[in-house]
């Protein structure tokens, strides 16, 4: 039994909410062949009536009061493209309650509390859809619900920050100070105003959240997921690790080892000739293993109008099977058990190290017997003389347990020779 009519209703009609509007305006022709329904926006809740807007809007009663689009009974389905937390939540929850579905594409509320919403979705027997929540317009979310589920994920590692990515792009093809780069993001549009939730690894810590729980079946606090910054990474960084066969990314990382989930969030050296190193810009990728599949990898525009609303559209799609095939409650989430964590100073990584000393002999074997005396063994080194009398020393390590690497460290600060730790970054194997 089809219902021949779906309305939904907009939360927001910003950048995504623009992107949707344009979407199902353009293809709703093809729309009503996918799924027998036309699909139509009647309302969109916006915080300013007079904000210009970016699509037409006849048809649609813009509007700053959320009741009449969340109690409205003729809307079937509402897409939550405001942002924030607080009052996305709020609505998010009272539509469940009004036996609404809901797709949404805000990763910093599912990061925070999809836990919760899942599971009053599952009390309304309603779904919570939220393929835009991560990399854009790259499909991630239904890949691991559906075409992946026969596997066991061992490993994910993707770039999911355009943003970061774009500066650090930038730092290192067009050798670019990391302000300047920064400066060119905003310009562009890639970088909000306030860009430190992409700075500081935030953003991409909210996204390895959400697909770490559906890659390893498990409940993720995002608060346990070990987040670096790419604040410190300068020009000199950049120079160096092209000088030893490497590019620097923001690289979300999630394993599964037999002492529990290891996910992390941090700059690292990948290999010139890895299929992450040529991610450039603005692009994102996932670069995942299965058991049953091996690698697989996906690649695409991870934010913009058209890409976003590209996988919320799709979202309402399948919504709209949903709701024609009577499907009350398609959600896995709420059956996830909690895996333990892997702490830090368990880990296993490679170093890269870069430090100012004095260029005077003796001081690199000094640094050498440091590393020595923890077992840790080097693999590459540069030493360069920096200004008079300072001489620059890069080392990547061979893998080593954190715990000893930060050992050997502290000793080499306190050694009298080394004028100061200018960087310490991780390192991908050489696969
Ligand atoms: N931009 C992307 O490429 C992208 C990609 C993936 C995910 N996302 C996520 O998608 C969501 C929306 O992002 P966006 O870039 O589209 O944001 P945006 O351009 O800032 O648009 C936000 C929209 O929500 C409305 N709004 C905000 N707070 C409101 C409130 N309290 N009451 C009523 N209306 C309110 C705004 O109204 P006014 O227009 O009247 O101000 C605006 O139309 C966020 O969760 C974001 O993380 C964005």
């Amino acid at each position: 039994m089809y219902k021949e009519h779906i309305r939904v209703g907009l939360l927001g009609l910003g950048t995504v909410g623009c992107g949707t509007v344009e979407i199902i305006q353009k293809n709703r022709e093809e729309f009503l062949k996918k799924t027998g329904s036309t699909i139509q926006i009647t309302k969109a809740l916006v915080r300013n009536l007079n904000q210009p807007r970016l699509v037409k809007t006849e048809g649609i009663q813009l509007t700053t009061n959320p009741q009449s689009v969340l109690e409205d009974p003729d809307i079937d389905i509402i897409v939550e493209v405001m942002g924030g937390i607080g009052l996305a939540k709020e609505y998010i929850i009272k539509a469940l309650e009004n036996g609404k579905y809901v797709v949404t594409a805000n990763k910093d509320l599912l990061a925070q509390h999809g836990e919760s919403l899942f599971e009053i979705a599952k009390a309304h027997k309603r779904s919570i859809f939220y393929e835009a929540s991560v990399g854009g317009g790259i499909p991630l979310i239904r890949p691991f619900k559906h075409c992946l589920a026969a596997n066991r994920i061992k490993s994910l590692m993707g770039i999911i920050n355009g943003t970061t990515n774009y500066i650090l792009t930038q730092m290192s093809v067009a050798e670019k100070e990391f302000s300047e780069a920064l400066a060119e993001a905003q310009a562009k549009g890639f970088a909000e105003q306030d860009p430190s939730s992409d700075l500081e690894g935030r953003d991409t810590a909210y996204k390895l959240a959400i697909l770490s729980s559906l890659a390893f079946n498990s409940k993720v606090d995002v608060s346990q997921i070990y987040t670096e910054s790419i604040t410190e990474i300068s020009s000199r960084d950049i120079m160096y690790a092209k000088e030893l066969g490497f590019v620097i990314k923001l690289l979300a990382v999630g394993e599964e080892t037999e002492h529990g989930l290891s996910l992390r969030v941090h700059p690292t050296l990948v290999p010139i000739g890895h299929p992450l190193a040529s991610v450039n810009n603005e692009f994102n990728a996932l670069y995942l293993t299965g058991d049953a599949v091996g690698e697989v990898m996906f690649y695409g525009r991870g934010a913009g109008s058209l890409p976003t609303g590209s996988a919320i559209v799709s979202d309402i799609i399948d919504v709209v099977r949903n709701i024609n095939n009577q499907v009350e409650n398609s959600s896995m989430e709420t059956t996830f058990p909690r895996k333990s964590m892997v702490c830090n100073e368990e880990r296993v990584s490679r170093f890269y190290v870069r430090m100012k000393a004095n260029d005077q002999s003796g001081v690199f074997g000094s640094v050498a017997m440091a590393f020595g005396e923890e077992q840790i063994s080097l693999d590459m080194i540069l030493q360069k003389r920096r200004d008079f009398n300072v001489a620059e020393i890069v080392l990547v390590t061979h893998d080593v347990n954190e715990a000893q690497f930060y050992k050997a460290l502290a000793k080499i600060q306190s050694l009298v020779s080394i004028r100061n730790l200018s960087n310490v970054i991780r390192v991908l194997e050489r696969g």
